[in-house]
């Protein structure tokens, strides 16, 4: 079967920043240690006031679209995932085509255009949607462009006020990618939940600590599925990790959990169990809490081992770095975690061609899916890091009283006051209903 996978990766960031160490925990009157030690966060991406999911879904695509020289009439779909849509009918593709179409040389007339809805999982299952049609042989040889954009904003005062973020990913899906191959294979692990949801509200109702409980159990579930397929996988098998991230510390955790999963039986807990022993099993057990302090006891000891730390150095830390700067992207976050982990490849000069990455995605409500990606030859010239930096260090930086009023902008209840912090320059920008999101 021919491979598909990803062919470019371009993000637009909200050209707003705020600093948490600086600017919010002194407000909050925290220990700025609580945002970048304690969940791992140092910024927060948020939209300026002409920026919305359409222009930020829009400015990403139009880089990818540049940057690969995709004629529109090559591009049979168009799918984007957000959790932050305003249309109940008509999806956010078909604004950001029209946008798009108002500045390129084409139209998408054929293309299929779609929105996905799972929480921040979607902007996955768009990208298997986006396989499956291509494997299936439906494509007639044209790409997909897919799209994750959201403007994640929580109640003021809530505690995920200070996981926010505002962005978007564009990925250009292809036979013969190159960057990465997708799987075929997959897990799954999804459970009816109440801890994350936005019934006709703008903001979530969130628990916060148990949407984290939640986050951890679909992915260990999701891992077991996949291995049903796959066959038990083992810490050497993956060059880098790249999960769902919602900051930076989620993952920290899930990390010690899966590679605890995964040395299971393995040469490594024999080589560890002169160190810190073996780790319990629940069938030696007849009591449930009795078997959870003691794996609980097992995984702290676990992290203080040097094999665990040179594997979560080498294989999770990298895929952290882009999360900490801009905040949670909810359906975009682990392509970003999947893009921090090429960009530090390619600075570091790593040989990654024909190596796998493990993908977990993750969507409050809930579903958890895992999947491999094989890195192809060529991937480097793909991946442009610099970019990256340069779009996030021209982010305009608001103080805490300017991101008060950046927050009611951003309140669909409102109305629409903000005086722009920044010019746009040739950029999609929000003009009202109507024709909307010019680029100027
Ligand atoms: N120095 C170092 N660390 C510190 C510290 C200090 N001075 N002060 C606090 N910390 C640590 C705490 O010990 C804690 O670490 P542990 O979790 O390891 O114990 C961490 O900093 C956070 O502190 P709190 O637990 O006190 O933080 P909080 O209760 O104010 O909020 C939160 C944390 C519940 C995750 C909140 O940010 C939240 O509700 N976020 C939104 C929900 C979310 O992101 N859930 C994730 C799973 S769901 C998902 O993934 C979908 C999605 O995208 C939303």
């Amino acid at each position: 079967m021919t491979a598909v996978g990803i062919d470019g990766i371009e993000i637009w960031s909200g050209k707003l920043s705020l600093d948490l160490p600086e600017e919010f925990a002194p407000v909050m009157d925290d220990d700025p240690e609580k945002y970048t030690k304690g969940l791992g966060l140092f910024q927060s991406s948020f939209p300026d006031a002409y920026e919305d999911i359409v222009t930020m879904a829009a400015n990403a695509a139009y880089r990818l679209i540049e940057r690969k020289d995709i004629d529109p009439a090559d591009v049979g779909r168009i799918d984007v995932a957000t959790e932050s849509a305003f249309d109940k009918s008509k999806p956010v593709s078909t604004y950001v085509a029209g946008a798009l179409e108002r500045v390129l040389d084409g139209e998408f007339r054929h293309a299929n255009k779609g929105e996905r809805k799972f929480a921040c999982i979607s902007g996955t299952q768009a990208l298997n949607d986006a396989m499956n049609w291509i494997a299936a042989g439906r494509n007639r040889g044209r790409g997909a462009i897919v799209i994750a954009t959201d403007t994640a904003l929580y109640e003021r005062g809530d505690p995920g006020e200070a996981t926010q973020g505002a962005g978007a990913v564009a990925m250009y899906v292809t036979e013969d990618p190159s960057i990465v191959e997708l799987s075929m294979e997959q897990g799954f692990g999804s459970v009816d939940e109440t801890d994350f949801l936005k019934p006709n509200q703008q903001f979530p109702s969130v628990d916060g600590k148990r949407s984290m409980q939640v986050y951890l159990a679909r992915m260990r579930e999701a891992l077991e599925d996949f291995e049903s397929v796959t066959g038990k996988s083992h810490p050497e098998d993956y060059r880098f990790i790249p999960f769902h991230t919602p900051f930076p510390n989620m993952v920290r955790k899930a990390a010690v959990l899966g590679y605890r999963h995964m040395i299971r039986d393995t040469d490594i807990e024999d080589e560890l169990a002169a160190e810190i022993g073996r780790q319990p099993r629940p069938e030696e057990y007849e009591d449930d809490e009795a078997f959870s302090e003691d794996i609980q006891a097992y995984m702290d000891a676990l992290s203080e081992t040097e094999a665990y730390r040179e594997w979560y150095e080498r294989t999770i830390e990298p895929t952290l770095d882009i999360s900490s700067r801009v905040g949670n992207w909810y359906t975009s976050s682990v392509h970003l975690a999947r893009l921090s982990a090429l960009i530090y490849a390619k600075r570091e000069g790593i040989d990654l061609a024909g190596e796998t990455l493990l993908v977990g995605s993750y969507g409050s409500g809930a579903q958890a899916e895992i999947h491999e990606e094989r890195v192809v030859e060529g991937w480097e010239s793909e991946i442009d890091g610099d970019s990256v930096d340069e779009l996030l260090a021209a982010r305009h930086p608001i103080t805490f009283e300017e991101y008060e009023r950046v927050h009611d902008q951003h309140n669909h209840a409102k109305e629409k006051t903000l005086e722009p912090f920044t010019a746009p320059e040739g950029e999609f920008v929000f003009d009202g209903w109507g024709p909307m999101n010019e680029r100027q």
